[in-house]
């Protein structure tokens, strides 16, 4: 079984991603995070953007588990080096090139292959697992999403601001929807779920329902 949460920034999905692997005991794919690894690699190892591809000759390794992604770059675990802003908006850059999204969605796939798993990411259900058993794409209204990245940039020390994020979110939205190949947008047969009222508990109880009538 697959299942694939898909959204916009701040629309919940990692969070309802993470606790539903946990509960289903599967893995959970984070595929946003291994676009951030891939832009801060391409960055420090003063690659240009256009060179993406040949972060695929690096070190780079990416291992699932339940509840968690992890991604090491020479041997050390990145994960916490990825959840600035900044690294957002490079990898939203990176995001934009087809042939890197050609060959990180082929990466995506042998990654899970045959096992079960939660992937969460922009295109899990259009792109990567167009077959998956339930496509779940989550929105909320931009203002909710900036207030819930604001609160969780600040629960992990990093310095922000309200209005700054509000503003990176609008543009990452554009880029991510307007860009020609690939645009970002839920599949024809997802569930669209708005989480701007819902709590993380009611959002995951109504995926588990989906899973169960769907499974
Ligand atoms: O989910 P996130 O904010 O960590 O993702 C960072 C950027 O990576 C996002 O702006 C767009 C890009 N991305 C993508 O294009 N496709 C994915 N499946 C995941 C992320």
């Amino acid at each position: 079984m697959k299942i694939a949460v898909d959204g916009p920034a701040g629309s919940g999905k990692s969070a309802v991603s993470k606790e539903l692997s946990r509960r289903l005991g599967i893995a959970y794919l984070n595929t946003g995070l291994v676009y951030r690894a891939f832009a801060y690699v391409c960055a420090l190892e003063n690659l240009e953007k256009e060179e993406v591809l040949k972060v695929f000759e690096k070190p780079l390794e990416v291992r699932l588990g339940v509840a968690s992604t992890e991604v090491f770059y020479r041997g050390e675990e990145i994960s916490q080096k990825l959840a600035s802003e900044e690294v957002g908006r490079m990898a939203s850059q990176i995001a934009i090139l087809p042939s890197f999204r050609e060959r990180i969605n082929s990466f995506f796939r042998h990654l899970v292959g045959d096992g079960q798993a939660v992937v969460e990411g922009r295109d899990a259900g259009t792109h990567i697992f167009p077959q998956a058993e339930l496509k779940v794409f989550l929105t909320a209204s931009a203002e909710e999403r900036a207030r819930r990245r604001f609160e969780q940039l600040k629960s992990k020390g990093i310095e922000v601001d309200y209005k700054e994020i509000l503003k990176v979110i609008l543009e990452r939205d554009e880029r991510d929807t307007k860009r020609p190949i690939y645009p970002f947008k839920p599949a024809e047969d997802a569930i669209v779920i708005d989480t701007t009222n819902l709590s993380l508990e009611e959002v995951v109880e109504r995926v588990l329902s989906l899973i169960k009538e769907r499974v």
